[in-house]
């Protein structure tokens, strides 16, 4: 039984037959919609989500299955004191699989240490995200044709923003990837990612603190939210939560082959303005969020045949 638990679960010949299974299932969803008949998968969510929690169970009811769940802990017996590994036992004669988001570190580790079925973690605290990571991925190389020779860089909250710290640890994978790493000083990315990851693996990268110095190098701009729910203080949140703002303005400097991608939920990182701009990609990142979902849910359950 497999659990993907951080991107790196998967390997990259592994994570290259799901990004081609979720692009046949893009071409050919008619051929996958009878694939999970009998098959539940459970969302277990104790933590805010629109479209991961939505996006799994649209991935599931698309393979013909059938979904389950709680889309927050006050309405789970979390709220009387129950135990993550004691749910995911009750859970595992419910369903088939399951996807679940803790705002604490590790959460989904303990639940797959305990679990008979399969757990995805749909987001940890401010640690991992790997769905989120496997749709930027197909995003990038469904729009720019590869996941190799880019330069990406990555804006706002680095410190806190799980999205993040797993697209590093999937990206530098791949040949000739450079990051721009763009934050105020107090939400760079943690120490881990930059030793353990960037600086142990040679990977070429910078940290700068102003947006438009950088723009026109970059072939992705990934824009993050600053997270209100992961600052202690308060008074520091409302100092930092403006520090970038991307403007039509902005991207006049950008090339016109750039992308911008964002995990969404936006609070106003991103002018609506640019919503219009052929370059801004982020809803159609969503989209391809069904997709490798659905050939997540197929290979975790060995139902990957293509
Ligand atoms: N990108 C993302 O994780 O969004 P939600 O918090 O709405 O699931």
């Amino acid at each position: 039984m497999r659990h993907l638990l951080s991107p790196l679960d998967l390997s990259v010949d592994e994570l290259d037959n799901l990004l081609d299974l979720a692009s046949d299932i893009e071409k050919n969803p008619e051929k996958y919609s009878e694939r999970c008949k009998g098959k539940k998968l459970a969302t277990l969510f104790y933590e805010p989500s629109t479209r991961t929690r939505l996006s799994f169970e649209s991935a599931m009811l698309s393979l013909g299955g059938s979904v389950l769940g709680f889309s927050s802990a006050d309405s789970s017996s979390a709220a009387k004191g129950e135990s993550v590994s004691d749910t995911i036992r009750i859970v595992s004669c419910y369903a088939d699989i399951c996807a679940m988001r803790h705002p604490k570190e590790g959460a989904p580790l303990v639940a797959a240490e305990k679990s008979n079925i399969p757990v995805i973690n749909a987001g940890d605290g401010g640690h991992q995200h790997p769905t989120q990571t496997l749709t930027d991925l197909m995003t990038i190389r469904s729009l720019k044709g590869s996941l190799s020779n880019i330069t990406i860089g990555l804006c706002g909250d680095l410190k806190f923003g799980r999205t993040v710290h797993s697209l590093i640890n999937a990206l530098v994978r791949y040949e000739n990837v450079k990051f721009v790493l763009i934050s105020p000083k107090e939400l760079r990315v943690p120490d881990y990612i930059r030793h353990d990851v960037l600086e142990e693996g040679n990977v070429e990268y910078k940290e700068v603190e102003k947006l438009d110095d950088v723009m026109s190098e970059l072939d992705i701009l990934y824009m993050t939210r600053v997270q209100r729910e992961r600052f202690f203080n308060e008074e520091e949140y409302i100092r930092l939560k403006d520090s970038y703002i991307l403007t039509k303005e902005k991207m006049n400097l950008a090339r016109k082959d750039m992308l911008v991608l964002h995990p969404l939920p936006r609070v106003n990182e991103i002018s609506v303005e640019v919503d219009d701009d052929e370059r801004a990609a982020y809803f159609k990142q969503v989209q391809y969020g069904v997709y490798v979902r659905m050939a997540l849910i197929l290979t975790l359950l060995g139902m990957e045949e293509i």
